[in-house]
């Protein structure tokens, strides 16, 4: 299966997900595209290093939603992706790519959904807020992407304890190690496999 990973950022996922199409779970996965909302993200390096082709398609350098979205769809379509996984995308993405990969794209938050999630909970944020509320355990979702931030169908879900002398930094970490960088190339797993069917917006894993 050939798959589009969208980032924004460092790409620690984007390197869990190449590090298994080498020597792990996606060994006959081929990751045909990274598409970053920024040129400054080191994700590209890491794309650039591991030889798989790059774009970056910022939403501030088209003039209407309308016009950043086609191109969004145009570069996933033309580099043949089945599957669109969005590995630390900051961007809400628009209308017509949601629609034309209705089911094909899914999306890594580092809180257990619903608690810590939607508009402005990226990053430390999320981290911050669950030390906050005092919650004992916390982890990471892999959902599929419908139009609202961080609202389509749970495919998976991991969670960590928060230990007493927890900073946000420190969850955070526990977190991408522990649950982001396994659960994500396992969600990828699960779909290439034919094992993820959604019904009624409710994820069932054969
Ligand atoms: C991760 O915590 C991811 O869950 C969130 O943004 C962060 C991105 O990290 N959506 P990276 O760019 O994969 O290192």
């Amino acid at each position: 299966m050939k798959i589009a990973v969208f980032v924004s950022g460092g790409g620690t996922n984007l390197q869990a997900i190449i590090d298994n199409t080498k020597d792990g779970i996606l060994k006959d996965i081929e990751i045909v595209l990274v598409l970053s909302s920024s040129k400054d993200a080191y994700a590209l390096e890491r794309a650039a290093n591991n030889g798989i082709p790059s774009a970056v398609v910022s939403r501030k350098d088209f003039a209407s939603i309308e016009e950043w979205d086609d191109a969004v769809v145009k570069a996933v379509e033309n580099s043949g992706a089945e599957l669109v996984v969005l590995a630390g995308y900051l961007s809400l993405l628009g209308p017509k790519i949601v629609s034309k990969y209705s089911n094909r794209i899914i999306n890594i938050h580092p809180a257990l959904i619903p608690s810590f999630c939607g508009a402005g909970m990226y990053g430390i944020r999320p981290h911050k807020a669950a030390l906050a509320k005092g919650v004992k355990v916390s982890g990471a979702t892999v959902h599929f992407v419908n139009e609202n931030y961080d609202e389509g169908p749970i495919l998976l879900q991991k969670a960590v304890d928060v230990l007493p002398d927890d900073t946000p930094e420190s969850l955070q970490k526990r977190i991408m190690q522990e649950c982001e960088w396994k659960i994500l190339p396992q969600a990828i797993r699960l779909i290439a496999d034919g094992k993820v069917e959604i019904d009624n917006n409710i994820c069932r894993i054969r």
